[in-house]
């Protein structure tokens, strides 16, 4: 099978940085990369161009695998900044979820609005053709600095909530495996969906955390 064919059937990055044009596709790092594994600097100026460089690179980037979010040290820059999206494409039938368009965070903080954790399933980038479930704080605050500067709040449950503390656990160098409970929870897949599905289907409950 030849490379194309290949990252067509599966979540496979790309081998290596790719430059067409103006656009920048990086190599997603995988878990064992020392990059993976480090606690990322905060971002000391939002504003600055090269920040929004990086921005737009991780967007090309995760859009180039259609997946839902990306942070800066899995293509190599310890900084804390995320991009992240819930498309509508996503969302199951019946959820109250609204999408949420391509968003970016810089220096994001998470604070749980309560003590309930639930097991949700999740995968990332840096771990392909995997999914694993993962005991998360359902209801989160998030706080975060956009690029030109200024504060936000967002609150968030279920999936959108999920999405969130792995993104940012990424800038504290931690990977959802490590925060699983029950190792049988891994699986490839191709295992835990052998009709050919790629995205978990949630139920309307699991997904708004309801
Ligand atoms: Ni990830």
């Amino acid at each position: 099978m030849s490379f194309a064919e290949h990252a067509t059937l599966h979540d496979t990055p790309v081998p290596f940085n790719v430059r067409i044009n103006t656009m920048t596709i990086h190599r997603i790092l995988l878990m064992g990369n020392e990059h993976l594994k480090r606690v990322s600097a905060p971002v000391d100026d939002p504003s600055s161009p090269a920040v929004a460089a990086l921005v737009d690179d991780l967007l090309d980037t995760i859009n180039s695998v259609d997946g839902n979010g990306l942070a800066a040290p899995q293509v190599g820059v310890n900084l804390r900044v995320v991009v992240y999206r819930v498309p509508a494409h996503r969302i199951p039938a019946g959820a109250r979820q609204q999408p949420v368009p391509w968003t970016t965070l810089i220096n994001p903080v998470l604070t749980p609005l309560d003590d309930e954790k639930r097991p949700i399933w999740e995968r990332c980038q840096s771990l392909p053709n995997l999914y694993g479930r993962v005991p998360r704080y359902n209801h989160i605050r998030l706080t975060y600095t956009t690029l030109s500067g200024e504060s936000q709040t967002r609150v968030a449950r279920g999936y959108h909530a999920m999405l969130l503390q792995h993104e940012c656990d990424h800038l504290d160098g931690v990977l959802y495996p490590m925060r699983m409970t029950d190792m049988r929870d891994l699986a490839f897949v191709s295992e835990l969906m052998p009709d050919g599905r790629d995205f978990f289907s949630y139920t309307a409950a699991q997904f708004d955390g309801d």
